[in-house]
């Protein structure tokens, strides 16, 4: 029995997405290229690993089996590179950031000068939703994450390092733009358009929403927080976001904050890792620059609107 740590990739992949096709489009790969490598993964092992019932594939038990030994060959792998790595020094090593969509309107600027300090640094940033940071901090596939809620999966640990403010934005043009002291209920009137369902930000206003008792009406659903703007200034409705997403349309009055009561609903940054990991030099430093410098990355609304 002699598997190889990409067959076992692949059967990670399999086994998680419970589809030859699904675990193909995540690795890049043909679908019959996946059923190969399954294929011999069997024959080496001696053991079907997967069943196919109906539509649906399931793992064997001794597919089960494999799986559980496939992750802890996969954290020991990636602990022996992060020893390696740590010969290799700051300046040599590599870096895998992960974060939330909303977080790179300020994470590439740190980036991007960080990797001015460190220029021999192999850097990689993968802009995502929530739910699959926490599947790259679980099975470790990136060193660090930024994201807008710690995680309560066991395992991983996070630590705050920024306010992050969440606002309702309207068009300049909206009735409500010039009114002060909005009371929540009146948004019940207004359409919301939001983000994708697993985005952060729209979990926070939707949880914040309930809590208070408003039944909010829904609008359109976009992918991005540029998407929402557009959308918004045009006034196909009103928006909750992040401050750092608005600042510059604010600045040249594109969009306006509305004064609603509860407002802005306070939030942080969290900067988030697997609780075992043993972080590279590069990584760590990468976690002590943000720890240090994040704040001079952005700005934040004024006293009386205060997110922190
Ligand atoms: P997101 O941001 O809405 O881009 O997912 C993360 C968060 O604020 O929790």
């Amino acid at each position: 029995m002699n598997p190889t740590p990409r067959q076992l990739q692949v059967f990670e992949a399999v086994a998680r997405c419970q589809s030859y096709t699904r675990a193909a489009r995540e690795l890049f790969l043909t679908q019959p290229a996946v059923s190969m490598q399954i294929g011999q993964l069997e024959t080496a092992i001696g053991l079907p690993l997967f069943e196919q019932i109906g539509k649906k594939i399931y793992l064997t038990d001794a597919g089960r089996e494999l799986q559980v030994y496939g992750r802890r060959l996969a954290q020991l792998m990636g602990e022996l590179e992060e020893v390696m790595e740590g010969f290799k020094g700051v300046k040599r090593g590599r870096l895998a950031i992960s974060v939330a969509t909303t977080a790179n309107h300020f994470a590439t600027r740190i980036l991007a000068d960080f990797s001015k300090r460190y220029s021999g640094l192999a850097l990689r940033l993968d802009v995502t939703n929530r739910e699959s940071l926490l599947r790259q901090l679980q099975n470790n596939e990136c060193d660090l994450v930024i994201m807008g809620q710690p995680p309560e999966e066991e395992g991983l640990k996070a630590e705050p390092f920024l306010p992050n403010p969440l606002m309702v934005i309207a068009s300049v043009q909206h009735p409500l733009a010039t009114m002060r002291k909005i009371p929540l209920a009146r948004l019940a009137d207004e359409t919301l358009l939001v983000r994708e369902s697993g985005s952060g930000t729209r979990g926070a206003a939707q949880r914040f929403f309930k809590q208070h008792g408003i039944r909010i009406r829904l609008g359109m659903e976009l992918r991005s927080s540029e998407a929402i703007k557009q959308a918004v200034e045009a006034g196909l409705g009103i928006a909750v976001v992040s401050w750092h997403t608005v600042e510059l349309e604010l600045q040249a009055s594109r969009l306006a904050v509305l004064d609603v009561e509860g407002f802005p609903i306070k939030r942080h940054w969290y900067l988030a890792q697997n609780r075992d990991k043993r972080l590279a030099p590069a990584a760590k430093a990468f976690k002590d620059y943000v720890l240090k410098y994040a704040r001079k990355y952005v700005s934040l609304p004024g006293r009386d609107e205060d997110g922190d």
